[in-house]
């Protein structure tokens, strides 16, 4: 059977890692959407029994480290696990992030370094649309996740980027955009031991003054990596050209659109 996850597969790791870790000095200036989203994901967390200080919450994928703060808050005395692939991206979690009870961890999401039933709460925002493996990464949360305890994941639904990914196809058949996972896609990746307990599914708009201040956005970011790439290339100027032609017909009032499509997933594990 070929999922569509499997386009994913090719993504490349190390890719990932150095373009994040390339783009994290600057990621808190340009990241305009990800406070918003990590903000709202925040906002779900409920706790159903008191926590102590050996209790550990992992933010996987932490970046540089947007939810620490309120994660230490929320769940004091627990204890912060800023977990990412990126060494770059942690480096600068470090720095920002001194406070007590916080630890870093330079690891892989699909692969995690941690015991069994380890963590109280996983909490990820925006960071698990680059695991290429949907069904590894859901068994490893479920394996460290406490039993009853819950996973607030934040990540791009299939309509994120479409006015990129359109445009693209205009000109040729080639990966220039990622595709990100249906809720359906990762409803059939969960592992029995997590239950769903919430998906809410929110559209954000944001606007550009011409295509290479778009895509700089997103190079900046260090959200530039892209499945299968190697193949496809950018293109040349005349190419780039052709695509900002394409792109003009998408334009409103406020600028150039490109659309974040944001799941905002709340998982339980099983008590047995
Ligand atoms: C868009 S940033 C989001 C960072 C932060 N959570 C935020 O909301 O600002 C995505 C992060 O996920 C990390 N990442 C990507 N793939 C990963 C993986 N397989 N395991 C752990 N972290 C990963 C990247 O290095 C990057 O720091």
């Amino acid at each position: 059977m070929r999922l569509p996850h499997r386009v994913l597969s090719s993504l490349d790791k190390k890719q990932v890692a150095y373009s994040f870790s390339r783009a994290a000095r600057d990621y808190d200036r340009v990241a305009e959407l990800q406070p918003v989203v990590a903000k709202h994901l925040l906002s779900k967390i409920q706790l159903g029994s008191n926590v102590g200080a050996d209790d550990f919450c992992c933010d996987l994928g932490v970046g540089t480290g947007y939810a620490i703060p309120q994660l230490l808050k929320l769940l004091e005395p627990a204890q912060v696990l800023a977990l990412d692939l990126a060494e770059g991206m942690l480096h600068i979690c470090r720095q920002r992030h001194a406070e007590q009870g916080v630890h870093f961890l330079c690891a892989d999401a699909e692969t995690l370094p941690l015991a069994n039933s380890s963590q109280s709460l996983i909490f990820s925002s925006l960071a698990i649309q680059w695991c290429p493996h949907p069904e590894r990464l859901l068994q490893e949360i479920a394996r460290v996740l406490k039993p009853g305890a819950c996973a607030y994941l934040a990540t791009l639904g299939p309509a994120s980027l479409y006015e990129l990914r359109d445009a693209w196809a205009e000109l040729d058949d080639q990966p220039h955009v990622n595709r990100f996972l249906s809720a359906q896609d990762w409803l059939d990746c969960l592992p029995d031991s997590l239950r769903s307990c919430e998906l809410e599914v929110q559209e954000q708009v944001l606007y550009y003054p011409d295509l290479p201040a778009l895509m700089r956005s997103l190079k900046d970011l260090g959200a530039n990596p892209v499945a299968g790439r190697q193949a496809a290339g950018l293109g040349g100027r005349a190419r780039l050209q052709a695509l900002a032609e394409i792109y003009e017909g998408y334009r409103q009032t406020q600028g150039l659109p490109l659309t974040y499509q944001t799941y905002y997933w709340v998982l339980k594990k099983s008590v047995k």
